[in-house]
């Protein structure tokens, strides 16, 4: 299955007040289908302060104002669903936003310090510890990200009731899943312990590195299971379960029990280079439910992290993985990154800039004043793109990825190549900087323009018959 991702402030304005919404969306579905997308994932849209682009959430059960009406949903679903695209949303159980009306009404769904300072030496994700003074009660909260998102209480059997229900009140309307955010943060060590000192890097990097800690436990407690298990009880057997757990492979096992599929963000954040490629897939493979992404709404897009040479392979690897894949909004254009618009604290705004569409004013993302610049790809935006373009290389890869079958196999194909097998295909890409021998195959079927049957020149890749 290959799942686009809609981050819907940047998608498509439909109303002229420059921000991406709801309607928009809906009024692009062409786009997605003829791509060739199965499922659209939709980054959050409820009614939030977005202190932290809508991860901030006020009410699980509405649309904010900003993106359209609880109608606006429906016609969205419905109209994804004619088109045969699956529609996932996007749930945030580790915190709610601060102006959720929970932190005040039920204070003991939150976490909070028994002394008047922090509880322990945990630091936030995107710096500064992880404890805030409530100035209203004068204690002190945990919150895992930024200050105004403090964590829920995933030991307090009231807080997994409370989101079962905001996930059943989507599911009766019709969405057929989610993606699940930082889910390895919802159960802590229950006593609340400080996280060792560091003996080494982290296993996937920090936005904030500065404290020197593991987080063993601040996140991913031994009995997290349990609390996977509850969203799944929730949910039911037939939603499409995909969690973000911001571990590496091997320690996914508790998750997947319960989930469809995990991230793999080890590949997300590999270097590109051969080695580190295969390790990051081989991991990945190995758990038989991985979910492979190399871009989103919080790092780096394509041209930006692995050089404009080796983005047509970037794509070929991740759309020839067996598995779910998930194709971050513009990444089909060949969009890279834009400026730094001070929404964001932690600067992710250079990852989120709308949607180039056509030759209007704003590249038709909107008709008033976006709230980040349009960045126009190399290759035009969408309207433009003809045979042989970034959006054309999308749409074959996608077309092909039909007819791939079978386990991944890896081969042996030298320096700098990362080639693997999968029934009757071979997949061949070189992440090097140099010509290199491509593996023998006795037909390609989709190239790059820099790889012959013979030779995989830098940023070169395949797909051939074995
Ligand atoms: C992961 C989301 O993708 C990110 O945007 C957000 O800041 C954190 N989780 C916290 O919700």
């Amino acid at each position: 299955m290959v799942v686009y991702q809609v981050y819907p402030r940047s998608f498509q304005d439909s109303d002229g007040d420059g921000i991406g919404d709801l309607n928009g969306v809906t009024a692009r579905l062409d786009h997605i289908r003829e791509l060739g997308a199965d499922a659209i994932w939709l980054s959050p849209f409820y009614p939030s302060p977005l202190a932290d682009g809508g991860y901030d959430v006020a009410d699980y059960e509405a649309v904010d104002g900003l993106f359209g009406t609880l109608q606006d949903a429906d016609a969205l679903i419905a109209a994804a669903h004619e088109r045969g695209l699956k529609v996932l949303f996007d749930v945030v159980p580790c915190h709610t936003s601060i102006e959720h009306p929970w932190f005040r009404e039920h204070p003991d769904w939150y976490v909070w310090s028994d002394r008047d300072g922090p509880q322990n030496n945990w630091r936030a994700t995107f710096g500064g510890p992880s404890w805030s003074r409530d100035p209203v009660s004068g204690r002190w909260y945990l919150h895992s990200f930024y200050p105004e998102q403090p964590d829920l209480n995933w030991r307090n059997p009231e807080v997994p009731r409370a989101f079962g229900e905001a996930l059943r009140f989507w599911l009766d309307r019709g969405v057929d899943g989610f993606r699940i955010d930082a889910l390895d943060r919802i159960l802590k060590d229950p006593q609340l312990r400080d996280d060792p000192a560091a003996t080494g890097p982290p296993p996937l990097p920090e936005a904030h590195m500065e404290a020197g800690l593991e987080q063993r436990n601040s996140r991913n407690a031994p009995d997290i299971g349990t609390a996977v298990a509850q969203l799944r009880a929730a949910a039911g057997d037939d939603a499409l379960l995909v969690g973000e757990v911001y571990l590496l492979s091997g320690g996914l096992k508790p998750y997947l029990e319960h989930l469809d599929a995990c991230f793999c963000f080890e590949l997300l954040h590999a270097p590109w280079e051969a080695g580190a490629v295969r390790a990051a897939v081989a991991a990945a493979a190995a758990t038989g439910q991985a979910a492979w992404v190399l871009s989103n709404h919080d790092f780096p897009r394509l041209p930006d992290r692995v050089g404009a040479r080796n983005v047509r392979a970037a794509a070929l690897l991740l759309l020839t993985l067996p598995g779910m894949a998930f194709v971050y909004q513009g990444d089909e254009l060949g969009m890279a990154d834009g400026s730094d618009g001070g929404h964001d604290r932690a600067g992710r705004d250079r990852h989120r800039h709308p949607m180039a569409w056509d030759t209007t004013p704003n590249a038709g993302f909107t008709t008033g004043e976006p709230w980040l610049d349009v960045v126009v790809p190399a290759d035009g935006p969408a309207s433009e793109q003809r045979e042989g373009s970034m959006l054309d290389w999308y749409r074959s890869l996608i077309a092909l990825r039909r007819d791939l079958e079978g386990e991944l196999e890896l081969l042996d194909a030298g320096a700098d190549v990362v080639a693997f097998r999968r029934g009757a295909h071979v997949v061949a890409l070189n992440l090097g900087a140099a010509d290199r021998p491509a593996p023998a195959t006795s037909q390609l079927v989709l190239a790059t323009p820099g790889a012959t049957a013979a030779t995989l020149a830098p940023g070169g890749a395949f797909v051939a018959l074995g």
